[in-house]
């Protein structure tokens, strides 16, 4: 649709120099004045014309009078004025040959408008903290990012996904304490990362344990837990480069990457660096030296802080009372490193709306700072995750895994396609992808900040608009397609309505794409999937594809088909989606 937007926006320009003599309206702004109406028995596209009201000095009722006498183009069958609108009805049959002739010169280019060509962007996502659970709160992190990144490759894009592990920091203090005093090396290695989080339960609470016994001891004393000393200590150690300890942290971080890689696998992530946060640790001195040169450093109580009232917001922590460094610290030297090894255009960062502010204040500094492309750094944050409304808490253990959320939903699909599918692995295949999906297009049907509470039944449904349903749609288009066996082709015959609001809705994809990266929203691309997916349904139960007895509408119709399994299959791919051919 943007192509006849854009190709109506620029005879529009044309016509209101000639008839009005104004060259004040350019073809830009009239693509992003031109509407779609919401009753296409109004038309295709409209032109409210009040918006030309005041360059034009004129009514809109007169403009939309003036401009429709004699406006021709072959895309139309009629161009109308009415109550100062200006109405396009397209010419169906012209318009649907040139779409699925896109779709088909195109095939899995199509959509793309390859405005990224030559520019880089570097995204910032998932990146969970090893030793810590890798739960449903990652979700959102770890989808929402790699869509972007899909999304954004396919505009053409250089992309660099990184996962920044949270691999460094005082947890691994707890973590070696633990370990030293009750850890099983077999059993770690057997059990994974789960028993490493259980250690890590465990000490947390133990800590807790005895910081409460000394309050109650002496309610005046500051809490107070000899675990914690020793956590503190070991940590130290670490950071000091202790070999002892620097080999249970490597292995640590190796045991829990594992881990993720299997949920990475599942979705079809892979990343292109995994410098976590322990790769900046050397790279924080000359960041903060500089914020210290150029007198952006205050002292705070003994910490070092970069005041930020006059943005209204709390100061930025640079360095702690003891002289160590803090997130916002090594997010700045992350930050500067990226742009000087990848030269990024665009910086990503995807994370819970819950650090919103964090990056809010470490973008100012890095403005402070004299970086020019500090306006190069975009925060996405997203909402909560809920599971049948309970809240997640990670240091007391109650947490939904992902794997574990993933594995339910492998398996209870897998109940249901093991009937069709005797064998085993073609069961399991298909029980994966389509069971994977459910829980991801579930995710992605909301607004990324809507706060969303996970129902398992609802994700699974097969009615619904759930992924199961638009895979399976994708399927019975591969299944037209296979009876066929051709991809059909678009001949001159008369459209009906509802073939028609299917043609439109394949030509709404280049635009989609290019709304969804603009807003950072993989949900439009979800909705767009049902919008067609219930287009092409409602074409399939209305209009007989390979019963039909007339031959040149049989092959239109099969074309049909074939744009839209394209165009699904495009769609689908760009929010982390398989697209099985069979269900
Ligand atoms: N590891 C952090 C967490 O799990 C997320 C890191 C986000 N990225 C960043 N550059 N700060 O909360």
């Amino acid at each position: 649709m943007l192509t006849i937007k854009k190709k109506t926006a620029a005879l529009l320009a044309d016509r209101i120099s000639s008839v009005f003599g104004s060259d004040l309206v350019g073809a830009d702004e009239l693509v992003r004045m031109l509407e779609y109406p919401p009753d296409s028995s109004m038309g295709d596209l409209a032109l409210p014309c009040f918006r030309l009201s005041k360059s034009l000095r004129r009514s809109p009722v007169q403009i939309a009078a003036s401009l429709a006498e004699g406006f021709e183009c072959e895309e139309f069958s009629s161009v109308t004025a009415v109550n100062g609108y200006l109405n396009f009805k397209i010419n169906p049959t012209a318009f649907a040959r040139r779409v699925v002739g896109d779709v088909f010169r195109l095939g899995d280019k199509y959509g793309s408008s390859q405005s990224g060509v030559g520019k880089t962007v570097v995204l910032d996502y998932s990146s969970p903290n090893v030793a810590k659970p890798f739960h449903i709160g990652h979700l959102g992190t770890t989808v929402i990012g790699h869509s972007l990144k899909l999304i954004h490759q396919f505009e053409g894009y250089d992309c660099v996904g990184i996962n920044y592990l949270g691999d460094w920091g005082t947890q691994f203090g707890k973590l070696i304490v633990a370990y030293k005093l009750w850890g099983d090396k077999q059993q770690i290695e057997r059990g994974g990362v789960d028993e490493l989080v259980k250690l890590y339960v465990r000490i947390n609470n133990e800590i807790k344990a005895e910081e409460d016994a000394s309050v109650a001891e002496n309610p005046d004393a500051p809490r107070h837990s000899a675990l914690g000393d020793a956590a503190r200590a070991e940590f130290k150690r670490l950071e000091d480069g202790d070999e002892e300890n620097l080999a249970l942290w490597r292995w640590f971080v190796s045991v829990s990457l594992e881990e993720y890689q299997k949920t990475y696998k599942l979705l079809g992530i892979e990343f292109d660096s995994y410098k976590g946060e322990s790769f900046y640790t050397d790279k924080m001195p000359a960041q903060v030296q500089k914020l210290r040169d150029m007198g952006l450093l205050e002292l705070d109580d003994g910490a070092s802080i970069v005041n930020l009232d006059k943005w209204n917001m709390p100061v930025c922590l640079i360095l702690k009372r003891d002289g160590s460094t803090l997130y916002p610290t090594r997010d700045i030297a992350a930050a500067v490193y990226r742009q000087e090894t990848y030269g990024f255009d665009k910086a990503i960062y995807v994370t819970s709306a819950a650090q919103s502010l964090h990056f809010a204040q470490w973008f100012k500094v890095v403005e402070l700072m004299g970086y020019g492309w500090y306006d190069r750094l975009v925060h996405v944050p997203y909402g909560t995750v809920s599971i049948n409304g309970a809240k997640l808490a990670t240091r007391t253990g109650n947490v939904i895994l992902l794997k574990d959320l993933f594995d339910e939903a492998i398996s209870r699909v897998a109940e249901i396609t093991r009937e069709k599918h005797p064998d085993p692995e073609e069961c399991m295949r298909i029980a994966e992808q389509v069971g994977v999906g459910a829980v991801v297009f579930y995710y992605l049907s909301n607004n990324r900040m809507r706060d969303i509470n996970f129902v398992m039944e609802e994700a699974l449904s097969f009615d619904g608009n759930t992924g199961p349903y638009v895979q399976y749609t994708y399927a019975r288009t591969c299944s037209v397609l296979e009876r066929a066996g051709s991809t059909g082709k678009m001949n001159d015959v008369p459209l009906t309505d509802g073939e028609m609001e299917l043609v439109k809705c394949v030509a709404l994809f280049p635009e989609k794409v290019a709304q969804a990266m603009a807003e950072y929203e993989p949900s439009v691309i979800t909705r767009y999937i049902l919008d067609l997916a219930a287009a092409f349904n409602r074409f399939y139960h209305d209009c007989k594809i390979i019963g039909c007895e007339d031959e040149s509408l049989r092959e239109t119709r099969i074309a049909l088909t074939a744009a839209t399994n394209r165009v699904l299959h495009t769609a689908l791919e760009l929010i982390c989606m398989k697209t099985p051919e069979k269900i």
